[in-house]
């Protein structure tokens, strides 16, 4: 668990975000405000850091998280966007508009952002704090809003500290969100644009800007036990709450365990290293399980506390028979 630590109220001002920056740079957890609603930050690329932005809110699963950058360059760093995406960026970016795009390899972002998915959520907000910010920072920020799992979406500092006092580092206090709704969620299926989810930024306007209807909305698309579902996943047989491995399994490890075939999640049984491991150690188990013909990935159990709940969910469902 993460310790209580005082939350610091940062200034909008140069002072502010260079404080913010240092504390993501630190691994920190920093709110700030955008356009849309304040969001809860941490260093894409930093595992721990992301894993953290899940335990400050509390959330018993991992759902994939929006990645700010400040810039089209630095969205094109990180994905490839389709021609269709391409448009809205230029056309509506900065603003409340966020694209699901293919990652691109070799980036550095940290698997949990988009727990385990082939695509990455990326936006470019208008507020011009939070472009401050991440000029400051340098990279990429990975942003949910900043409430506690099951609450509203914060539009005021106060309403952070409310939900989140004690439990992040800071909040930049740049007073209400101009838009007050999350940005609007887009992505392509075949060469047609998909509604993830609605927002900020009518559908209407995207509409005339591609020239083409947006497929209809799918409650929740990544949540829904569906074919997204199957993306979190290995393909090799996953058996939970094993104490060791046979002798033809590999091993998903945690706390003091060595076997052949084994990754461990965390040595040190600390569950914000494991969270942060999580996904890439199941990447690349099943890819080993495949190489050397073994028969399935066993995993260690997990202690049902904190952090331990979303990766026992994760683990439960990628243990379904497919
Ligand atoms: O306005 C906003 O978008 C705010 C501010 C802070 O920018 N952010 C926000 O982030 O609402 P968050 O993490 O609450 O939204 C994440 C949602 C997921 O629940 C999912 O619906 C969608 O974004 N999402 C993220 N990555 C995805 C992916 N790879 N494929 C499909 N949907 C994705
Ligand atoms: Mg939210």
């Amino acid at each position: 668990m993460q310790e209580r630590n005082e939350t610091r109220v940062l200034p909008a001002d140069k002072d502010g975000v260079a404080s913010a920056a240092e504390l993501l740079q630190n691994g920190q957890l920093v709110a700030f405000p955008t356009e849309t609603v304040y969001g809860l930050g941490a260093d894409a690329r930093d595992g721990e850091a992301v894993a953290r932005i899940f335990e400050a809110k509390a959330r018993p699963s991992f759902n994939p998280l929006i990645v700010h950058v400040s810039s089209l360059d630095a969205a094109l760093a990180l994905v490839d966007l389709p021609d269709l995406l391409l448009v809205l960026a230029k056309t509506f970016w900065p603003g409340p508009l966020t694209l699901v795009a293919p990652a691109k390899p070799g980036t550095g972002l940290s698997e949990l952002v988009s727990a385990g998915l082939p695509t990455v959520a990326i936006r470019l907000p208008q507020h011009p704090l939070a472009i401050s910010l991440l000029e400051a920072f340098g990279g990429p920020v990975a942003a949910p809003s900043a409430n506690p799992s099951g609450r509203i979406s914060p539009t005021t500092a106060a309403h952070v500290l409310d939900g989140l006092d004690g439990r992040i580092a800071a909040v930049v206090d740049g007073g209400p969100c101009a838009v007050g709704l999350e940005s609007t969620i887009v992505g392509v299926a075949g060469d047609r644009p998909v509604l993830m989810r609605p927002g900020g930024l009518p559908v209407s306007a995207i509409e005339a800007a591609v020239g083409v209807e947006l497929q209809a909305a799918q409650k929740d698309l990544v949540e829904a036990p569906g074919q997204l579902l199957s993306h979190y996943a290995p393909s090799a047989a996953l058996r939970l709450d094993a104490n060791a491995p046979r002798s033809d399994e590999a091993f998903l490890g945690f706390g003091q365990a060595d076997f052949p075939n084994c990754l461990n999640l965390s040595r040190s049984s600390d569950l914000t290293e494991a969270a942060a491991n999580l996904f890439s150690h199941l990447r690349a188990l099943d890819e080993l399980v495949h190489a050397e013909s073994l028969s399935g990935i066993a995993a260690a159990s997990i202690p049902e506390t904190g952090l331990g709940l979303a990766i026992n969910d994760r683990l439960k469902r990628a243990a379904v028979p497919r």
